[in-house]
This record gives C-alpha cells, sequence and structure tokens, in this order.
C-alpha cells in the first residue's frame, strides 16, 4: 500500500497541519503502510496557463516540463492512498495545494462524458481508483468553517475517480500547537485513523465521529483566550 501525503501549510513542520498528518502517518506506518510526504512549499510548481496543451500539444502532458510537476504527477498515478493535508486558508485549501491540483488536468482526457448526473471528464488511467484522505486545521472554534473545503473535494475526488475514506477536520488549531492535554486524546484517534486505514480500508465510523466530537471550551471563552492573545502580540 503505498501513500502519498501532502502537506500545504507555509508553516511546514512548525504548523498544526503536520501536528495531524503526522500522528496520522505514524498509525499509518506502524500497521505497515509506506508513504512519502511533500511539503509543497518545497517545490516549485509554476501556475497553469490554460493553454489545454496538456490536452491536444502534449496529450498527458504539461507543456511546460521545467518544474516539479512531472514527478508528482508520477507519483499519483502510482500512489493507493493521497493524503491532502492544508491549513484552511480564506475557507479553502492553501494557494500551494490549488496550484498544485490545478496541474493535474493532464490526468484527464478533453472529453465530456456523464457521470450519474451531471458531465465530466474521462481519466486517463481508467484501471486504478485512489483512495483520498482530506486533512485540514483552521483558527477558528467551529468545524463548519471547512463546508466549502469540504465540498471542494469531494467534487475533486468525483472528477478525478477517487473515493474519499476519511477526513480530519480540526478547529481551534492554535490550541492544538500549544500542546495542550485536552490534545492527546485527539492526536490519538489521528494515530488510530492512520491505522485503519491500512487494515480497515477507511477510517472507521465511530473513529471518524470521535474526531468531529467538539470538545473545546465555551466559544466565548476561546473567543476571549485569542483576543488576549492577540492584544499581547500587538503590544
Ligand atoms: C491567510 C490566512 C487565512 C486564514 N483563513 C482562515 C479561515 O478562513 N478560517 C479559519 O478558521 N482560520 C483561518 N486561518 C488560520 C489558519 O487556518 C490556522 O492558523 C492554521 O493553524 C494554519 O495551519 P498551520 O498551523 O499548519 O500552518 C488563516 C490563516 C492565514 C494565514
Amino acid at each position: 500500500m503505498k501513500g502519498l501525503a501532502f502537506n500545504s501549510s507555509p508553516r511546514k513542520n512548525n504548523g498544526a497541519t503536520d501536528m495531524v498528518l503526522n500522528k496520522f502517518l505514524e498509525g499509518i506506518k506502524d500497521a505497515g503502510g509506506d508513504f512519502e510526504k511533500i511539503y509543497l512549499n518545497d517545490k516549485k510548481i509554476n501556475q497553469c496557463r490554460g493553454c489545454f496543451g496538456c490536452w491536444t500539444k502534449t496529450p498527458g502532458k504539461c507543456v511546460f516540463q521545467n518544474d516539479d510537476m512531472p514527478e508528482i504527477l508520477k507519483k499519483l498515478e502510482e500512489a493507493d492512498i493521497i493524503i491532502y493535508a492544508t491549513p484552511l486558508y480564506h475557507f479553502n485549501m492553501t494557494s500551494y495545494m490549488k496550484i498544485m491540483i490545478e496541474k493535474t488536468l493532464p490526468l484527464l482526457e478533453p472529453f465530456l462524458i456523464k457521470d450519474k448526473e451531471l458531465t465530466t471528464h474521462p481519466r486517463r488511467n481508467k484501471k486504478k481508483k485512489a483512495k483520498w484522505v482530506i486533512i485540514s486545521v483552521c483558527g477558528f472554534p467551529e468545524i463548519e468553517h471547512f463546508q466549502a473545503l469540504d465540498l471542494c473535494f469531494k467534487q475533486n475526488a468525483r472528477a478525478h475517480g477517487a473515493e474519499i475514506i476519511g477526513k480530519i477536520y480540526r478547529p481551534s488549531s492554535e490550541v492544538l500547537k500549544s500542546g495542550a492535554p485536552l490534545f492527546k486524546a485527539y492526536l490519538k484517534n489521528c494515530y488510530l485513523a492512520g491505522k485503519e486505514v491500512i487494515e480497515n480500508g477507511k477510517i472507521k465510523e465511530e473513529t471518524q465521529r470521535k474526531l468531529y466530537k467538539d470538545f473545546i471550551m465555551p466559544k466565548f471563552l476561546f473567543r476571549f483566550m485569542a483576543n488576549r492573545f492577540w492584544k499581547k502580540q500587538i503590544q
């Protein structure tokens, strides 16, 4: 079982995304899974120019081969499990991840086909059905902030014929970074989720439920403490 994990936080291993992702990957590793982690802001990925050359002039390949994307596309094609880990920026993934995902257009063909009640593009590689895991963290304390990101990944997974086998959405991410003991049990569940993905093929419903559970202090107290923190930073 080959796993490929992307972390699109510009804070890389100093961020909350990596804390959650690392625990999850630890679980994958202990269950015998093999994975590679890529920090997207270490990579040179030029923006899509919208020329559709990857569909016409050089089918399956971007016409510009001068960045790290050809290597990433190869890894994406080989991976059984793809983990997209991103901080929430303005209700969605960070630009590092968005630019990378836009550059996966060569994996699709230009033609329009029917997929249930919607129109989509056929995939070039019809044999493989990848499994995706989505991980995201955000500063605000409510899980509702992930709604747009969740829908965005759902639509992208459909377009790439992938199955989403688990989601870890962690609000109040900056508290997680504080190392508060409150989060120990949470991180244990992230580890368990990684193990289950290998041993069970997906995150079990019970673990998924625990990961969604809101265990943070009352929201007014959270806002009060966060505001106190920011006031201190400004002074
Ligand atoms: C440009 C920017 C946009 C952000 N947008 C949101 C947002 O829409 N909702 C939210 O709750 N937090 C938002 N945050 C907070 C981050 O999600 C939070 O700090 C998170 O911990 C960052 O992940 P990292 O620690 O892995 O870098 C934003 C932060 C930045 C820098």
